[in-house]
């Protein structure tokens, strides 16, 4: 029971998955969470100290069994890294209510059951909670007003969470990725999208999933043992920098 347990959601693939791997890598168990049923059971049958927990961060009877699950496994949680997400995007008028509440549900409901829940286990081992926003939560742009809305109010209660459970030595930072070629991405970015985000960026490419996985298991860890309340742009540059008229460069 002193193997360090991480509970990371959306972890069958892209970079919950890579989440997953940095961890094992560093000597911890990963109970590995998704509700895509087949490329979980894939995913985890190819890896050693892993849980797979086939359920829906959305669903408040899935977040319960999902923590007592951990529990049951482990022993313990460390850390609740609350990576699951998905992105619809398209313009307003096109934003019905039930594409909102299918973004918000996983996006915004999600990380708040998974937090709520796993609390307990996690002021027992003075554990840490990594949220994975994105760019679209600091920035706002067009055709995203359910899925920038839903990480701007993921990285609001990111701090509304480091603020009450830090008496409990609990940590809650966030971390917001840039463009990450992942099945997510991939499904609502066209080549023009692509090719602009290249423009934006300082370092003109897109990040890798380890890239991200890095930043997410650095806040994990005592390593940053004083680091609380934070939101950590792991994005190429991209949300430090204003004005980006093509114009004003050589
Ligand atoms: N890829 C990017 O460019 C990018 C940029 C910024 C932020 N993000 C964020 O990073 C996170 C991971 O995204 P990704 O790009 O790896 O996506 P992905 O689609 O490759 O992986 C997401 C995983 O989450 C799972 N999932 C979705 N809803 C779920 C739910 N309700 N319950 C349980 N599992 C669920 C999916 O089945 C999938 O396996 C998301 O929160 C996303 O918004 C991604």
């Amino acid at each position: 029971m002193t193997q360090k347990c991480a509970i990371v959601t959306g972890a069958a693939r892209g970079i919950g998955l890579a989440t997953t791997d940095l961890f094992l890598e560093q000597g911890w168990q990963v109970a590995m969470v998704d509700r895509d049923e087949s490329e979980l059971s894939t995913a985890a049958g190819q890896r050693e100290n892993v849980l797979a927990i086939h359920r829906d961060v959305s669903n408040p009877q899935d977040v319960g069994a999902m923590v007592r699950e951990t529990k049951g496994w482990a022993g313990r949680i460390d850390a609740l890294i609350n990576n699951a997400g998905v992105a619809e995007f398209g313009p307003y008028e096109d934003c019905t209510f039930d594409m909102w509440r299918r973004v918000m549900a996983t996006n915004l409901d999600g990380v708040f059951l998974c937090t709520q829940e796993a609390a307990d286990e996690l002021k027992a081992t003075k554990g840490a909670v990594v949220n994975i926003a994105s760019i679209s939560g600091l920035r706002a742009s067009t055709l995203r007003v359910a899925y920038g809305t839903s990480k701007a109010a993921v990285i609001q209660l990111t701090k509304q969470h480091a603020a009450e459970l830090g008496e409990f030595g609990i940590r809650c930072n966030a971390v917001c990725p840039g463009p990450v070629r992942t099945k997510l991405a991939m499904a609502v970015h066209s080549q023009e999208i692509i090719d602009a985000y290249h423009d934006a960026i300082p370092l003109n490419r897109y990040g890798s999933e380890r890239e991200i996985a890095e930043v997410i298991c650095f806040l994990a860890s005592d390593r940053a043992s004083y680091v609380t309340g934070q939101v950590v742009a792991a994005d190429g540059g991209f949300e430090s920098t204003g004005v980006g008229l093509p114009a004003l460069r050589n």
